[in-house]
């Protein structure tokens, strides 16, 4: 039998190579396993959809690894402090943020993330649903246990919210901004929501789940019909599919720095941060508010978040949940 984990140590091996060839010789005697074993885990690992080429005289080489979201994968030279050093992939599961509320209250470590291929009931806002197909997406939550009250909590939605638009721009090559209070979008279309929640006492946060859901290969069909925000995926936008597993290794590195820089410097330069990335900052807008409809001018943000809207009756409105779309300036 091969010990456990030699199939990790072999991948790293493969890796540590970076395309050129590793005789069977040379990885049975650092595996410290027969050639047939060896080749045993080749067999086994090019059945999980890693392409590897074998040459008689040269041996192996790993030429290509499968798009699938598994702890290896994702956590092979991430480089983070905290996100993602405990990792939950599953093939399919209700909704990773209820998954995350068990771990949570099981005592899960800080940084944990929970991932599903597909979502059998995707929570969305406002008590939406989020459309999760399999294969094609990222689903992910991450726990965190800040040392804070819980009024602070809200103002992890822009640590994410910023994370998320990052990483959108830098697997696509395209400026992705924010829309107030957790939207991503992608040429005006979300493309990722966000949805926080979190456990607490009265002075204490117990720990907060970041939901994150971004469409990374998701066809046009395959979004409902009654989405009130125009939605988008990442491979609608440039018309290449993108690699789920890339993405989900640049988010983590996005959310690990700048939750750092949260936790040092508190939420004024993620704020900063996040008004760069907002687009609708001094525009015309109207702000639904669950059947309430306001209109003005966005002034900014204020220290929690909130949303500082200027009435056309000259009043200063602070919003704390709504949904913003832009109106056409008169
Ligand atoms: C929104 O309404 O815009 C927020 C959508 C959040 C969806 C993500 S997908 C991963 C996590 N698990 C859930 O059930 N929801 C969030």
């Amino acid at each position: 039998m091969t010990a456990p984990g030699t199939r990790e140590e072999l991948l790293r091996l493969l890796r540590r190579e970076d395309g050129d060839y590793l005789s069977g010789e040379a990885l049975s005697r650092a595996l410290e396993v027969s050639r047939s074993a060896v080749w045993k885990q080749i067999r086994l690992l090019r059945e999980h959809g890693y392409v590897i080429e074998a040459i008689p005289s040269r041996g192996y080489r790993l030429a290509e690894t499968p798009d699938s979201l598994i702890p290896a994968e994702i956590q092979a030279d991430l480089g983070t402090h905290l996100i993602g050093r405990e990792l939950v992939c599953l093939q399919e599961t209700d909704s990773t943020n209820a998954r995350a509320h068990e771990l949570g209250e099981a005592g899960a470590v800080e940084g944990m993330v929970v991932i599903a291929d597909q979502q059998s009931a995707g929570k969305g806002r406002l008590g939406r649903r989020w459309t999760s197909p399999g294969g094609v997406n990222l689903y992910a939550s991450v726990l965190l246990r800040p040392q804070l009250p819980p009024r602070c909590a809200p103002q992890l939605t822009f640590v994410s919210a910023v994370a998320v638009a990052r990483a959108v721009a830098a697997i696509s090559g395209l400026p992705a901004v924010v829309k107030w209070p957790n939207d991503v979008l992608l040429g005006g279309r979300k493309v990722a929501g966000l949805l926080n929640e979190m456990s607490a006492e009265t002075e204490r946060i117990h720990y907060v789940i970041l939901g994150i859901g971004v469409n990374l290969n998701m066809s046009p069909e395959q979004f409902p019909d009654d989405l009130r925000y125009p939605a988008t995926s990442v491979a609608t936008e440039t018309g290449a599919a993108v690699s789920r597993l890339a993405f989900t290794r640049i988010l983590l590195r996005q959310l690990d720095e700048l939750y750092q820089l949260y936790l040092d410097q508190g939420i004024e330069p993620i704020l900063k941060l996040w008004q760069a990335l907002f687009p609708l900052q001094g525009g015309r807008v109207s702000v639904d508010l669950q059947g309430t409809l306001l209109c003005g001018r966005v002034e900014g943000l204020d220290g929690d978040g909130a949303l500082l809207l200027r009435l056309d009756d000259g009043r200063l409105e602070r919003i704390l949940a709504g949904d913003v779309r832009p109106v056409a300036e008169a």
